[in-house]
């Protein structure tokens, strides 16, 4: 990791594959969920673009499962797309990387929009244009699938909020036990995170699945749902 970069993804590019599923618990099963949920069958031709694509994990999975299926995939952090180009370039043209914020590029036609873990780094008064954008690239059945840390329904309690933790310590336990991490580059990376917050370096927002519904809602999509939760990470799939 290099500290001195003032780019968080800039800096943990090179470590995000391997600390992502460490960091994040549910992440490696949100991913396995997404694959399930395209709703394509794998020998089907579709079109997939990935906003705030970071390394292309999600996208490498779909790409993989789908042999006929081509992706698009955005991102506006150079480090992360260099990642990308580089754990796409087996897949023999298939997949496309570019440069681009996703509130202000302008988003492919494509059956299916993903995005994982990047819609909390976009303001809430971005969103409904965000999901217009989304809803227009959108061909007929096309479907966008968002997967994030958002809340939903009423608040946790300290009972939830203890088995929460109590869940990413062992996670994190067993990742360090395996010999994946170690404690020290956890605690360094997660010291890094508080300091480019607090320097406003690493700016996230908490969204509601409620009110991302609504806008997503607004933005015309027909069918707005949750389709997976696993504490705070949830996937939403809205059909358009
Ligand atoms: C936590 S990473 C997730 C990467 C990847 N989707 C995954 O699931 O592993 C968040 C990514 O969103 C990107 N990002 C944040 N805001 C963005 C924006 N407005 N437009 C495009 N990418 C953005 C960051 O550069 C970073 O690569």
């Amino acid at each position: 990791m290099n500290t001195e970069d003032d780019r968080y993804f800039a800096a943990v590019a090179e470590s995000y594959d391997r600390l992502q599923p460490v960091l994040s618990p549910p992440y490696e099963k949100g991913l396995e969920m997404i694959v399930d949920l395209i709703p394509f069958d794998p020998e089907e031709t579709f079109k997939l673009v990935d906003l705030g694509c970071g390394t292309a994990e999600p996208a490498l999975r779909v790409l993989q499962h789908f042999p006929q299926a081509t992706g698009i995939c955005i991102d506006s952090e150079p480090e992360m797309l260099s990642m990308a180009r580089r754990k796409l370039a087996g897949l023999a043209g298939r997949a496309e990387v570019l440069p681009g914020d996703m509130t202000r590029c302008q988003i492919p036609g494509c059956d299916v929009v993903l995005s994982a873990k990047a819609v909390h780094h976009v303001p809430p008064d971005h969103l409904s244009a965000l999901f217009a954008k989304v809803r227009g690239a959108l061909r007929p059945g096309g479907c966008f699938i968002l997967f994030d840390a958002m809340s939903l329904g009423p608040a946790w309690g300290p009972v939830a909020r203890l088995q929460a933790s109590r869940f990413r310590q062992r996670h994190v336990q067993r990742a360090i036990d395996s010999g994946i991490a170690t404690r020290e580059e956890i605690e360094l990376r997660q010291d890094y995170k508080r300091r480019m917050k607090a320097a406003g370096r690493d700016v996230e927002y908490e969204h509601d699945a409620e009110g991302l519904i609504r806008r997503m809602e607004e933005a015309g999509f027909d069918e707005v749902s949750v389709a997976w939760r696993m504490f705070a990470d949830t996937i939403l799939v809205a059909f358009s």
